[in-house]
């Protein structure tokens, strides 16, 4: 065949370019498919809603295993972690704050995913006539109650009374679909909002998935009526200025508070609100999944860490893939974090001093009723902005400009409230002078 030496080379050298063509087209088609298709097949089929996470651990073990490790993290990080530290106990300002409601008896910070269902049982807000709402963002179990049941039915039925058909605690359930293993919207509240505004999840990007499958329970919510329907307070935007005319236009309020009689929102877990409204990370298209769930190894499979938890204990993982600089980026968080605590906390002595100068007034005979009812709308205004940044779990670092914005307008209205009340009681004395 080679009677020629010289075409050797010309043959080899097309051999070579016809192996290395098929190799890049191979890793090309490999790199294109779907990751859960890479790797071990489907051992079982997986029943859609399937609310046992452990059937889903059969096909995808790194997933499970990786999700199981929620359970075991019990460490702080200077502003969060997964210890359930009593936070009245660190800070008791918050007992006057929320004085009146269930906030001032239980307020514990977050740990794990797998922790979900005991904490909502344990928590001493839970009472008896606390509906099934609750358990909304508890349990994998909901999407198929949800879907058998409706969501209106659901939210009806007492907390104890659902709580018979629920065994599990978050799940794969909650945002994938089985068979596809897509990310998908499973809450009916959040399809709902979403809708409100035009929108339609499933034309999102994957990408922007990695942020909306977690906005399924990350979010402000309210529940609505009677029946306390869950409820996502998007219909004029998510920024908390629509947030506050949303809730001010239907008349809402969470509680009135026990010492300055306002009538007040409580509000909720802000992540998703918090982080969309523009920050440096959301402009620049990165997700929540990027820095809570990074691509670990396992030998030759990649998977994403399902343990999902503060990215101070892996910011390698967490911030490494973006920043070359690890050391610089935790150090700003640091920064970001104490500064947005020394604002927050002054928010908070004005409001604890706005309280005290409502309730006084309220108590001095003869006080101008009007400044006082003027003051407890400020208190209310205040008090939930304030509550924005405070119960967002991130102390600010999801969107610095945003949080510290936030603050100083809370802290701004609070010593307008307490001015307004102090007003009230000085006009009885000039009246009756
Ligand atoms: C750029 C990286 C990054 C992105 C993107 C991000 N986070 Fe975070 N997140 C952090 C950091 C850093 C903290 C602070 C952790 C701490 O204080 O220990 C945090 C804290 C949290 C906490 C509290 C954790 C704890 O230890 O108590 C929750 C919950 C959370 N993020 C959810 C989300 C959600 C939901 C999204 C998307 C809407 C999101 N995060 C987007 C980096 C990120
Ligand atoms: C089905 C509702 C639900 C979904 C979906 C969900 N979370 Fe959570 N998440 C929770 C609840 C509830 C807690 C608090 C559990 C507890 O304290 O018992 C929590 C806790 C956390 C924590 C704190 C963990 C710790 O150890 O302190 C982080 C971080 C977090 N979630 C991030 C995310 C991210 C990122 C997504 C999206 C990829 C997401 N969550 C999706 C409900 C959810
Ligand atoms: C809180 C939401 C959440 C829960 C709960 C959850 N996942 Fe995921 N999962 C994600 C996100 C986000 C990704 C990344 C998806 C992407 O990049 O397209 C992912 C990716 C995956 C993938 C694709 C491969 C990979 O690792 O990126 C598989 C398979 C998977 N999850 C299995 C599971 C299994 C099994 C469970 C239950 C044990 C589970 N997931 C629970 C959010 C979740
Ligand atoms: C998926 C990529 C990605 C990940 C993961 C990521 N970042 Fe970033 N980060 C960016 C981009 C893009 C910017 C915009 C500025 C730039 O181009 O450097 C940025 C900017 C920043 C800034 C400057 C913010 C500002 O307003 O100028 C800080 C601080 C930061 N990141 C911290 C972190 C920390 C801490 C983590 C891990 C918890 C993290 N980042 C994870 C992509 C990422």
């Amino acid at each position: 065949m080679f009677k020629n030496p010289k075409t050797i080379p010309i043959v080899l050298s097309v051999i070579i370019v016809i192996l290395a063509g098929t190799l890049v087209a191979l890793l090309l088609f490999m790199k294109n498919q779907p990751l859960q298709t890479r790797g071990v097949p489907n051992l079982i089929e997986i029943a859609a809603m399937e609310p046992d996470s452990s059937v889903w651990g059969i096909n995808f073990p790194n997933q499970y295993t990786t999700f199981l490790q929620t359970e075991t993290n019990n460490a702080r990080t200077p502003y969060g972690g997964s210890d359930p530290v009593q936070k009245l106990d660190v800070d008791p300002r918050l007992r006057t704050l929320f004085a009146g409601m269930a906030f001032s008896k239980d307020y514990k910070e977050d740990r794990g995913h797998r922790w979900s269902l005991t904490d909502v049982r344990e928590t001493g807000r839970v009472n008896e006539k606390t509906p099934g709402t609750c358990y909304s963002c508890k349990s994998a179990n909901t999407p198929m109650l949800w879907a058998e049941m409706g969501a209106a039915e659901f939210a009806r039925t007492p907390f104890s009374e659902l709580g018979k058909q629920i065994d599990q605690p978050i799940g794969c359930a909650n945002c994938h679909e089985a068979g596809t293993m897509r990310l998908i919207v499973t809450n009916p509240a959040l399809e709902a909002a979403l809708q409100a505004q035009g929108k339609d999840w499933r034309t999102f990007t994957r990408q922007e998935m990695r942020t909306v499958v977690c906005a399924n329970c990350h979010v402000e919510y309210y529940f609505a009526g009677e029946g306390k329907l869950l409820v996502f307070p998007w219909a004029k935007g998510t920024s908390i200025e629509k947030i506050e005319e949303f809730y001010n236009e239907i008349d809402f309020s969470d509680w009135t508070h026990a010492e300055s009689g306002a009538k007040m929102i409580k509000m909720q877990h802000p992540e998703y609100e918090l982080y969309s409204a523009g920050s440096t990370h959301f402009n620049a298209g990165v997700a929540c999944a990027d820095c809570h769930m990074p691509y670990t190894r396992d030998g030759a499979v990649k998977f994403s860490n399902h343990n999902v938890h503060s990215p101070l204990f892996n910011p390698a993982a967490s911030c490494g893939t973006c920043h070359t600089d690890v050391d610089y980026v935790v150090g700003r968080v640091t920064a970001i974090q104490n500064q947005v605590w020394v604002t927050m906390s002054a928010s908070e002595d004005a409001l604890v001093e706005a309280i005290a100068a409502i309730k006084a007034a309220a108590e001095t005979p003869g006080a101008d009723p009007q400044l006082i009812e003027e003051a407890r709308a400020l208190h209310r205004s205040a008090q939930l902005r304030w509550d924005f940044i405070a119960a967002e779990n991130s102390m600010g670092f999801h969107n610095p400009e945003e949080a510290l914005r936030i603050l100083a307008a809370a802290t701004d209205l609070a010593r307008q409230a307490q001015l307004k009340a102090v007003l009230a009681v000085g006009s009885t004395q000039s009246a009756s002078r």
